[in-house]
């Protein structure tokens, strides 16, 4: 199922509540929020406090990429403010099968992230234990940067590997999104679709979620 999951890094944060109210409405399911620690990448962003207002505020899943260096410290805290699923870095850790083993521990789902200078051979070897893997599109940290055509062809690698493999994985794809490139990020074999600038685009957000669901559905009845 092709899911689309909001970035709120793009919000306007003294609205988020009534931009929550038009994702309940237009039912998109994931809300996708960074977390970052100015050292895994050169910018900071939300945390614990806003994850357990915006969890008091709907039940849509709260998908949280955490852009931090040794995940395995914070998790525990992300779960306990109403995350639903955790996306760590491949790059932050040197211990992705305890970081994913933990993430299970507290019920939630398991996500590894890699960055576009990651191969896609990195990541392999989990998909077994993962829920979802996450390739960036762009070097995280800050959204309206450009798709970085090459880790498209990441997610084919791995939308490949799972399928020969009969793994049920959910690939999700952040960094660069919009209407103009949807088609082929679909057709690479993403289906958890990340949106900053392609969702916040002139503040038209119903207009916004509509074409990308559009394409969607498009590309569905192919
Ligand atoms: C970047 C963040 C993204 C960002 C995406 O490091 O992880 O979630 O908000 O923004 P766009 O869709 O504008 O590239
Ligand atoms: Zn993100």
């Amino acid at each position: 199922m092709i899911k689309l999951s909001p970035s709120i890094l793009a919000s306007n944060m003294m609205h988020l509540e009534d931009e929550i109210k038009i994702f309940e409405k237009m039912k998109v399911p994931y809300i996708h929020i960074d977390v970052m620690d100015g050292l895994f990448v050169p910018n900071f962003s939300f945390g614990t406090v806003a994850i357990k207002n915006i969890r008091k505020a709907t039940d849509m899943v709260l998908d949280v990429h955490l852009m931090v260096y040794d995940p395995i410290k914070n998790i525990k805290i992300f779960c306990q403010c109403g995350a639903d699923i955790i996306s760590f870095h491949f790059e932050a850790t040197n211990k992705p099968l305890k970081a994913i083993e933990y993430i299970k521990k507290y019920g939630k789902k398991a996500c590894i992230t890699i960055n576009p200078s990651t191969m896609a051979g990195a990541v392999l070897p989990y998909l077994d234990s993962v829920d979802q893997v996450l390739v960036m599109g762009v070097v995280p940290g800050f959204g309206g940067q450009g798709l970085i055509p090459e880790t498209l062809n990441k997610v084919r690698k791995i939308r490949a590997y799972a399928d020969s493999h009969n793994i049920d994985l959910d690939i999700e794809i952040d960094g660069g999104i919009l209407p103009e490139n949807l088609k082929n990020v679909l057709e690479a074999g993403a289906n958890v679709i990340v949106g900053g600038s392609a969702i916040y685009k002139d503040y038209k957000l119903e207009e916004n979620i509509e074409n990308l669901y559009k394409i969607i559905r498009e590309y569905e009845q192919e």
